[in-house]
């Protein structure tokens, strides 16, 4: 193989691998939480909405995880998603988390 070749290789084998894994969230996040977390509809928090997070994250990503899972208030059990499993409804919270910090 050209030895010239193979680092343009490495790299863009590396770069097609990391954003497929780190995406995920904020896919999950895209196809499914914006519904109503963009909005604000069924008075969700906004996900621009740094004021009205701060007090759910002092909660701890634990409590996060669980309300995305069993549900809270108007915040329906998995997000009205019954396919989404759980790792992916976490990965939905730690984007959520990770845009309003
Ligand atoms: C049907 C609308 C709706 C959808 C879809 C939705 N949410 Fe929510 N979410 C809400 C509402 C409303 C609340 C506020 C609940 C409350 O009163 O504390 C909320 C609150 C939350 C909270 C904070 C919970 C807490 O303990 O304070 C997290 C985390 C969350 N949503 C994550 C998600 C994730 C992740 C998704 C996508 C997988 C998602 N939500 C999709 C409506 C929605």
């Amino acid at each position: 193989m050209n030895k010239a070749i193979l680092p343009v290789l490495i790299v863009w084998g590396a770069s097609c691998v990391a954003p497929v894994y780190a995406a995920d969230g904020k896919e999950i996040y895209d196809r499914v939480c914006y519904k109503c977390h963009r909005s604000g509809a069924e008075d969700a928090p906004r996900l621009s909405d740094k004021a009205a997070w701060a007090p759910r994250l002092a909660t701890g990503k634990e409590a996060l995880y669980k309300s995305a899972i069993e549900g809270k208030e108007n915040m329906p059990p998995r997000a009205d998603r019954p396919e989404l499993t759980d790792e992916e409804l976490k990965a939905g919270v730690d984007y959520i988390v990770s845009q309003v910090k």
